[in-house]
């Protein structure tokens, strides 16, 4: 590193590997080509860009938690939805995809290698430090191995699909279930033969037939599809043991509440940044302020359905304990739990599907009671993008994934003991007894490889702006590969010992939540401190944090616009320039 300069510049046209062509790969290439990067190439098994939200997988009625303004790029702006006076904004999946392919065709066409369908098999770094990923072209078979100097995992928290056993289509054949059994991930591509199969209850008389379909599940994708289904007159019935949450209201939430740093810093981070936040979390008063507006919000959603006191969709804890919390916005006619209310969706909860009867037609509940379906869905979610990809050596050396804690953080609760965090839910049985953790330095660099610079993660990180979290984590990841100035551990131990606090964090914040999502989901779960969290990252690149302003009265309603981000490349190579001087 005597010379910085020359160093840099090789390191611009040394190959990049980008795994994955979502959100977070996307904006990693744009990130790394702005920077002057050469030599990128995007690989993705799709036929086109956006992951989540690529057009073979976005269906009519999807719709997202998020607000118009919120999940996008700093670069290129969105359209508003048609319908934003009526939903509040809410951006649809087709909205999304669009989004992104613009996005892509704007400025990443051409200027980066894409390869789509192409699997990635398997990912190691050979004797020479070089990164070597093995991938097949899905259309031809051909195996082929491609070199990177560096690599960014950005393969999802929502891209491998998880089957249960019990229902998965190989034991839906051995039972010979006459219908269609798949996951949610599908119903996009099998929507037609779902119509086909089972017919309209009004469309009775002109002879087409009547039938269930079986939603599995209690999440949004779960919610998305039964609503779609009942808005198509089919009979659905929908089964889980514990919904997600939600917020609602009869009108749209205010910007300066909704888009602000409001309800982030009614959410208790790993370090409480300001006076306000430690007055809320760490006072009685503030303890007692805090739980009394989530409770509230929780409510006055529920009331905003009319859900009956009964309802399983009333959870006994409030929204601040959760991760698995959807905004609904603005009540519809057309949404879920309008068509709960009025019996269009039928709810069985809380209960569990636990396989074919025996003579194949029907599915089998906890309750003891049976279904007849003819197509099944099962909207179960995701496992680990991870799995399989790294060979034992290799995750080892990485120190990536599930593995028992390496560091010795032995009682360090004592750091949390705020007011807020007094009389938590349970903690979930699997995070108990299985006491892992992942040692992800800011849920970006496994704290092993540290000082490499050449491995970092994007997109594992749980929150609910994944625009904003994924361009300053893009800025992080380049910053951190060019050798950038930046505040960073000095060592691996000393950056595995922070990755490991931050899962006991995780765990402290939210202990029946670990065990539900997986590992290339987890990093960290800054769900609502996403602002907090890309402010230390901002701190670490040495850029200005708390970019969304006002004063000291104002600062928690100023509303957080991802055009604050623009001016971040050349931010950054300011630091990086005044250094050299
Ligand atoms: C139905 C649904 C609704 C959602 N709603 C919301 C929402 O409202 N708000 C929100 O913030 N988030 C939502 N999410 C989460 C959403 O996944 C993230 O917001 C975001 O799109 C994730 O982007 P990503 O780039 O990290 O991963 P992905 O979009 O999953 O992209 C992963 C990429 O990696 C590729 N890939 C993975 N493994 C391999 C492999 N082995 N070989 C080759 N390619 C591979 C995929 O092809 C894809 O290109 C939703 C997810 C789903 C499924
Ligand atoms: C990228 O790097 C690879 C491997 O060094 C090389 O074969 C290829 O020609 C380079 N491509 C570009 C566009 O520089
Ligand atoms: C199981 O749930 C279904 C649907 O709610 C209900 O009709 C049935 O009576 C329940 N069975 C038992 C044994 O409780
Ligand atoms: C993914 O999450 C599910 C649900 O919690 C869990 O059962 C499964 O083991 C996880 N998979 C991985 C690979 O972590």
């Amino acid at each position: 590193m005597d010379d910085p300069i020359g160093c840099r510049e090789r390191i611009l046209s040394e190959p990049v590997g980008i795994l994955g062509a979502g959100v977070a790969g996307l904006i990693n290439a744009y990130v790394l080509l702005q920077d002057g990067f050469t030599n990128i190439t995007v690989i993705t098994r799709d036929r086109s860009v956006g992951g989540t939200w690529s057009r073979d997988r976005v269906y009519p009625g999807l719709r997202i938690n998020n607000v118009h303004g919120e999940y996008r790029f700093s670069a290129l702006k969105m359209a508003p939805p048609e319908d934003a006076a009526e939903t509040g904004g809410h951006i649809t999946g087709m909205g999304m995809c669009e989004y992104m392919e613009t996005f892509y065709s704007n400025f990443l066409e051409n200027k980066a290698t894409f390869k789509f369908e192409t699997e990635i098999r398997r990912l190691f770094r050979n004797q020479d430090g070089l990164w070597i990923v093995n991938v097949e072209d899905m259309r031809t078979g051909k195996s082929e191995s491609l070199n990177f100097n560096r690599v960014i995992l950005c393969t999802g928290g929502c891209s491998n699909p998880k089957f249960p056993d019990e229902l998965s289509p190989d034991t839906a054949g051995k039972y010979q279930f006459p219908g269609i059994v798949i996951h949610s991930s599908q119903f996009r591509s099998r929507l037609n033969d779902i119509l086909s199969k089972v017919g309209s209850r009004n469309l009775n008389e002109t002879g087409t037939k009547e039938g269930t379909i079986l939603v599995v599940g209690g999440g949004k994708s779960a919610m998305d599809i039964c609503a779609k289904l009942a808005n198509e007159g089919r009979r659905v019935v929908n089964i889980f043991e514990s919904p997600d949450r939600f917020l609602a209201s009869k009108s749209a939430i205010p910007d300066f509440i909704r888009k602000s740093r409001f309800l982030s810093i009614l959410s208790p981070h790993i370090v409480l940044r300001s006076r306000l936040e430690r007055f809320l979390h760490t006072t009685t008063i503030g303890s007692y302020i805090t739980h009394f507006i989530w409770n509230k919000l929780a409510e006055t959603s529920l009331d905003a359905y009319s859900i009956p006191k009964d309802s399983p969709f009333r959870s006994p804890f409030s929204l601040f304990w959760g991760i698995r919390s959807n905004d609904e916005g603005r009540v519809r006619a057309g949404s879920y739990y309008s068509l709960v209310n009025t019996g269009q969706i039928e709810v069985i909860s809380p209960a569990r599907a636990l396989g074919f009867t025996d003579d194949g037609k029907s599915v089998r509940l906890s309750n003891g009671t049976n279904v007849l379906a003819q197509v099944i869905i099962l909207a179960t979610g995701w496992q680990s993008s991870w799995t399989g990809l790294f060979d034992e050596q290799t995750s080892t050396e990485l120190g990536i994934g599930r593995h028992a804690p390496l560091s010795v953080l032995k009682g360090v609760d004592h750091i949390w003991n705020y007011k807020t965090l007094a009389n938590p839910p349970a903690a979930h049985p699997d995070n108990i007894a299985q006491n892992w953790v992942t040692s992800v330095y800011r849920g970006i660099v496994p704290g092993k490889n540290i000082l490499r610079r050449d491995f970092a993660i994007a997109g594992a990180m749980f929150s609910s702006n994944v625009g904003y979290m994924t361009e300053v984590c893009a800025h992080w990841t380049s910053s951190y590969f060019q050798g950038d100035p930046m505040r960073l551990p000095s060592s691996p131990e000393e950056a595995i010992k922070e990755g490991e606090l931050s899962a006991a964090w995780m765990r402290r914040r939210y202990p029946n939540m670990l065990s539900w999502i997986n590992e290339s989901y987890s990093t960290t779960l800054d769900f609502w401190t996403w602002p907090q969290a890309a402010d230390e990252l901002l701190e670490d690149m040495h850029v200005r944090s708390l970019r969304s302003g006002g004063n000291w009265l104002t600062w928690p309603f100023h509303i957080i616009d991802l055009s604050e981000l623009s001016t971040l490349g050349d931010e950054r190579r300011a630091v990086r320039e005044n250094r050299k001087l």
